[in-house]
């Protein structure tokens, strides 16, 4: 595990910037899993910067999202399809052929995953973007979730619907769709993310903080800020 500390938000994002910008012009065609929530905003603005001063070529990168609520409309702005496009799709030259996103309005979750899961075995994710939740999930994978699990439709838990209020119900990728990734870049800055942030790096694997099995990752990056490392 290579953890970086900054100051600030702002630095954070800017890392996670430079890093991910080196390796898309080291590999063109790079896949990518992208995070939603807070915290990865500021490092989506960076890329869109670069990329209006003509810094970088998303033309043919792949893209994968984490997760999305279940059921929801890809029109509804609570959607992370809606986040997607709204902070980064619509400003950057990707192909709307490369965008790979779970349908929140499939008649059929349990086919849609095993769609997703199979898409990203043939297109291997390169670089996961993650952020953590409070309780220390990743992507929509609360505590209690398995190091084997795959993509699949879950349940919310209470304190993730309390600070999401959209669904009780999400479609995301597993612990062992994650960890799959060549390389893993989690984000996290703010006190509410210390205990998590200290399950990671200081704490044994435990099931009860999902986040804890990046652990055994070969190429986890962490960036982190003062107050999410106490
Ligand atoms: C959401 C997302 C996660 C995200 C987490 C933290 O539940 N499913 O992918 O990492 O919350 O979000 P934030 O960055 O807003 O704290």
């Amino acid at each position: 595990m290579k953890l970086i500390k900054v100051k600030d938000y702002s630095e954070l994002s800017k890392k996670a910037c430079s890093i991910v910008l080196k390796e898309i012009q080291r590999k063109p065609n790079l896949v990518i899993g992208f995070a939603t929530g807070k915290t990865p905003l500021g490092f989506y603005g960076g890329l869109v910067e670069r990329y209006k001063k003509g810094g970088i070529d998303f033309s043919r990168v792949k893209s994968f999202n984490l997760d999305e609520y279940y059921p929801i409309k890809k029109s509804n702005k609570k959607s992370f399809c809606y986040y997607m496009f709204k902070n980064l799709f619509d400003k950057i030259n990707i192909k709307r052929g490369n965008i790979n996103l779970f349908d929140g309005e499939t008649k059929s979750p349990k086919k849609e995953c095993m769609r997703y899961e199979a898409l990203i075995r043939r297109n291997p994710i390169d670089i996961q973007i993650l952020g953590v939740g409070v309780n220390g999930h990743i992507g929509f994978d609360e505590p209690g979730s398995l190091k084997e699990s795959t993509t699949r439709l879950v349940e919310l838990s209470n304190s993730t619907k309390k600070i999401n209020k959209t669904s009780k119900k999400a479609l995301t990728m597993g612990i062992k769709t994650i960890i799959k990734s060549k390389k893993i870049i989690l984000l996290a800055d703010g006190k509410e993310k210390r205990e998590a942030i200290s399950h990671l790096i200081k704490g044994n694997v435990d099931k009860k903080w999902p986040v804890s099995f990046l652990k055994k990752h070969r190429n986890l990056i962490v960036i982190a800020d003062k107050s999410a490392l106490g």
